[in-house]
């Protein structure tokens, strides 16, 4: 048996599968985020150890977890969780999509080292200008600074007493050379930090560490079962679809919207605003363009409402042209392809008879056009992208995957039913960390039904997508 555990930002969840990939428990905690000032988004440490406790705990009721072989980690990417000496939370982590850091981020990005060694933006939601932020505007904090971990890095602390990062999930620091896949002591040095300050780095398919005997006494689990390198949620849930080799495409419907294609080598194109990657395997890199809300704008717009994410998407029957009304789902700012910290979310053309479904229909067709603003991103950079899997939260929703057809004229594939997310990608590697094969592992899912572009509304998709352009630059000059 293997577990996977994925740190997401609405909840952690831990899955179980067996020899044949046959998922035989799964779970979730739930978590909360917190935004103190806008902008900021933050989660305490301590949270994701209880949720994992939790999570642990339900499964062990669930299976008798004696046949464990190995545990695979998969995780919200980029937070700085900072720790001292004796490995204590200095302050909660500092989340990927809080955009605090925008200037500390610019001045980084127009020091030519940082795109010349990482091949990307440095973005505000990435680590290294937290840090810098931290620097200047908490400085004991900074000086008490032992070590910085990413979420699921701070985990596998817990779980394993071992400082150990993967290569996927370090690509998003803005630390990492991404072609040599090493830490760089120039990149480091330019926050002040250098490689002590760092965890270990391995591939995500290979050993990190063993379980703490406490813990494997406290849920059932045999002595010294192995951790593997994991992933950033994203390239983890590449490996949960079978996505590894070029050609090869998913779009991920989750908090955040990501659209990522697989390569097998290093191209960067820093400024489309595309992120490359390391890959959680081997020789393996990947460029996505990333979207900071996706399903997470429908879950904001069911609190204001009252209303479920799911009732709203049910609501909206069989797809239909868009209307006047736009949504532009700049919630919290947004990485591809604006690298925008600032611009906000807006409804526009708002009318009388503008209800709920309006508007829900609105924040759909706007998460479309995003993720059409990530895919021209893509393929400008040279990725061949024919076909899509559609994962997350989001595409368990017919209209929301038909639109994202229709708009790019492309058929997308909806896997059967079962979790393709992170928790399965890091079950996966923790199977190939024991030697599995990766072929044979990380192979593609059953497909249940492919959703093909709905013709006669195309153009409609594509004027409302020329107006949603017009909007963002409208919006940005006012804002
Ligand atoms: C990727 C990114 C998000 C987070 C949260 O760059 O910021 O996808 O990993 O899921």
């Amino acid at each position: 048996m293997f577990i996977g555990l994925d740190l997401g930002t609405s909840g952690l969840k831990g899955i179980v599968i067996d020899e044949t990939q046959k998922l035989l428990a799964e779970t979730t905690a739930p978590l909360n985020v917190n935004r103190p000032q806008d902008g900021w988004s933050e989660q305490c440490p301590q949270d994701w150890l209880d949720a994992a406790n939790t999570v642990m705990q339900s499964l062990a009721k669930q299976l008798d977890l004696s046949h464990v072989l190995a545990i695979g980690l998969s995780g919200q990417m980029h937070g700085a969780t900072l720790l001292d000496r004796e490995d204590q939370v200095l302050r909660p982590c500092i989340l990927w999509n809080d955009t605090r850091s925008a200037q500390e981020a610019n001045e980084f990005d127009s020091n030519p080292i940082f795109r010349r060694l990482t091949g990307n933006i440095v973005f505000p939601g990435f680590t290294a200008p937290k840090l810098a932020w931290i620097r200047k505007y908490e400085p004991r904090i900074f000086d008490r600074l032992a070590k910085v971990l990413l979420p699921k890095d701070y985990l596998r602390l817990w779980l394993s007493g071992e400082h150990v990062s993967d290569m996927s999930d370090a690509a998003g620091t803005s630390w990492l050379d991404m072609q040599k896949r090493d830490w760089s002591d120039d990149l480091l040095a330019e926050n002040g930090l250098d490689r002590s300050h760092m965890p270990r780095l391995v591939e995500g398919s290979e050993v990190s560490g063993v379980l703490r005997d406490v813990l494997a006494n406290r849920w059932g689990l045999r002595k010294s079962v192995i951790i593997a390198g994991g992933g950033g949620d994203n390239a983890a849930s590449a490996i949960g679809v079978g996505v590894v080799n070029p050609g090869e495409a998913f779009v991920s419907l989750g908090t955040s919207g990501v659209l990522f294609a697989a390569s097998d080598a290093y191209q960067p194109d820093a400024a489309s605003a595309v992120h490359t990657f390391c890959h959680s395997i081997p020789d393996t890199w990947h460029q996505m363009g990333v979207i900071l809300a996706a399903a997470d704008a429908m879950s904001w717009f069911g609190n204001v409402v009252g209303a479920q994410p799911k009732d709203l998407t049910t609501a909206l029957g069989a797809l239909q042209a868009p209307s006047n009304t736009l949504f532009l789902p700049y919630l919290g700012g947004e990485r591809t392809p604006h690298n925008d910290a600032k611009i906000r979310a807006s409804f526009l053309n708002l009318d009388h008879r503008s209800d709920k479904v309006t508007m829900a229909r609105a924040v759909v067709e706007g998460v479309t056009f995003a993720v059409c603003d990530s895919f021209d991103a893509l393929t400008e950079t040279g990725n061949k992208i024919e076909q899509l899997l559609a994962v997350g939260g989001g595409a368990k929703s017919n209209y929301w995957v038909q639109a994202i057809a229709t708009t790019l004229g492309l058929p997308v594939s909806i896997p059967v039913s079962g979790d393709f997310g992170g928790a399965f990608g890091a079950a996966r590697l923790g199977m190939i960390s024991l030697g599995g094969s990766l072929t044979d592992i990380a192979t593609a899912p059953k497909i249940e039904r492919v959703i093909d572009p709905i013709l006669p509304l195309q153009d409609s998709f594509l004027s409302a997508l020329k107006s949603y352009r017009k909007a963002y630059k409208a919006i940005k000059a006012i804002s």
